[in-house]
């Protein structure tokens, strides 16, 4: 099983989250993205094999972090971590669903889009929470102009970010790393394009934080 991370956000500049239809295509991911130099996955919880590919990836990829995304009823922060997941995220947050992550004992980020939600998770103790959706929420100008007013805020923006707008986001003095499915492209994952994901995982690996 892979370790519980200190930071979140200072894992990797880039945080890969993927969606899987199939469950075969798990580990071959996961070691793809290890062999780029993206050591951490995001596995999101919208499809069927979510938890076993989290498993699966958990027992036969130990090198990876492992992650469960899309967090979104709290009965999954609970099914997430038995299945071996090592942190938490969530699009966005609510009381019960903030209360289910902490319960797992599990590092999480809780979704924000707004300065009020980013309020009301540092009042839950948050302080590393995910900016969702972040190209649609105000991307990077938005992220920029909260710094001042809520510094004790640091951000993992996801959302419509790509290999291009990443660099804008990691400068940033409040954005430890980005999220996106960029790295994990739909055909080349049913293709088994590995190397093209070692490649994509590679180029993200190599951008700079601020
Ligand atoms: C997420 O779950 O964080 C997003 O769906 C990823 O966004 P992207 O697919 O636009 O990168």
């Amino acid at each position: 099983m892979s370790s519980t991370p200190e930071s979140l956000l200072d894992l990797v500049p880039v945080v890969p989250v993927v969606v899987l239809d199939d469950l075969d295509a798990a580990v071959p991911v996961a070691r793809a993205l290890v062999a780029g130099g993206l050591p951490v996955i995001e596995l999101t919880l919208r499809t069927p094999v979510a938890l076993d590919a989290i498993r699966a990836i958990a027992d036969e990829v130990p090198e990876i972090t492992i992650g469960a995304g899309t967090v979104v009823e709290p009965h999954q922060a609970k099914e997430a971590a038995s299945a071996g997941a090592s942190f938490l995220v969530s699009p966005g947050a609510t009381p019960t669903l903030l209360g289910a992550m902490r319960d797992t004992g599990l590092p999480f980020l809780p979704g924000t889009a707004t300065v009020s939600e980013v309020l009301a998770a540092l009042e839950h103790g948050c302080t590393e929470l995910k900016f969702f959706p972040a190209e649609q929420s105000g991307g990077a100008a938005f992220l920029q102009s909260i710094s001042s007013v809520v510094p004790a805020a640091r951000f993992c923006p996801t959302g419509g970010i790509t290999a291009a707008s990443a660099p804008t986001y990691l400068a940033l003095p409040n954005v430890g790393c980005v999220g996106g499915s960029w790295i994990t492209p739909a055909d080349a994952v049913r293709a088994g394009a590995w190397e093209r994901i070692s490649d994509l995982a590679g180029e993200a690996a190599a951008l700079a934080t601020a």
